[in-house]
């Protein structure tokens, strides 16, 4: 059973973000912003205040700007300091800074478990890891990474996040089938991905795309991999589905409000959450919602 600490995290950015064109056909839909901040900079924000140091994004074609969101920007900075700016330099002179990021393409979209896949020789033998999906935008007084990562530190197992929404909503997402445990930690004992028939599922809980995982769960992956073929995409949920077959797996129900960002009254919904957080905001904001 492994306990060491949680350093490095997955981000897969390679997707197309088809549900979000036309803006997605020559942005990256990770750089949409919430307020003023891309979608991205949240989840990598989150990551860092749950501990991580390296982050890794599987990327594609067309993701530069996220690549160059996370580096320096020496003109932008430059001019900032000679123009006096000193509290907008503030917002991005940080950045890079935040963590150790790595950069691995991801040739076709073949799916989230394909892209995790593809960082797999990056993880050392006895690792444990994050993953972060970057549809899911978590406001919690905890980072969302770091409940997870208490309870994958407490269980040894790896550990999904889960959250409570209406049954109707349940086959946009994975669920899963287990017990309860203390507190907000469950047994995971199935997990089905995106179900049709929701009627037999006793709890409404779908899985948040945030992960801590094992090598054993890639090794699973890899196991997914070879029976399913590599013309199929390759979800994370079907290493998972493996592994749990004949070993623990946890869930947590996060405490916090999770925002769909991957759908657009998800994502708009999270642009009102966020601005509502803004003092500078809020009033006007309210003021005109009633309006
Ligand atoms: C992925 C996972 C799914 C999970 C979801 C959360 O699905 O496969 O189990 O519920 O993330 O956002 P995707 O959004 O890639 O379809």
């Amino acid at each position: 059973m492994s306990m060491r600490p949680v350093r490095k995290a997955i981000i897969p950015v390679a997707g197309y973000g088809t549900r979000f064109l036309p803006v997605t056909k020559a942005m990256p839909k990770e750089m949409l912003p919430v307020v003023d901040k891309p979608v991205i900079q949240y989840l990598v924000e989150e990551a860092v205040a749950s501990g991580i140091t390296d982050i890794i994004f599987v990327t594609g074609r067309g993701k530069r700007a996220i690549e160059d969101h996370f580096d320096a920007s020496y003109e932008l900075e430059r001019t900032l300091v000679e123009r006096d700016k000193r509290d907008l330099l503030k917002l991005v002179e940080h950045l890079p800074k935040l963590a150790r990021f790595v950069y691995v393409r991801q040739p076709m979209p073949r799916g989230n478990g394909d892209a995790i896949l593809r960082a797999a020789h990056l993880i050392g033998p006895d690792e444990p890891f994050a993953v972060l999906f970057g549809d899911d935008l978590i406001d919690a007084p905890r980072p969302a990474l770091a409940q997870v990562i208490a309870v994958f530190q407490k269980r040894g197992a790896p550990t999904m996040a889960l959250a409570r929404v209406p049954r109707a909503d349940l086959s946009r997402y994975g669920t899963i089938a287990g017990s309860r445990k203390e507190g907000r930690a469950w047994n995971v004992e199935r997990i089905i991905e995106k179900p049709k028939n929701t009627a037999a599922i006793r709890e409404p809980l779908a899985v948040v795309g945030r992960y801590v995982l094992t090598p054993g769960v890639l090794v699973a992956l890899y196991m997914a991999e070879r029976t399913l073929g590599k013309d199929r995409e390759l979800g994370i949920t079907d290493g998972l589905a493996r592994y749990v077959r004949d070993q623990p797996v946890c869930g947590v129900e996060l405490a916090g409000a999770w925002y769909d960002c991957g759908s657009k009254i998800g994502y708009l919904a999270a642009n009102i959450a966020f601005a509502k957080k803004r003092p500078e905001l809020r009033t006007a904001l309210n003021r005109m919602l009633k309006h």
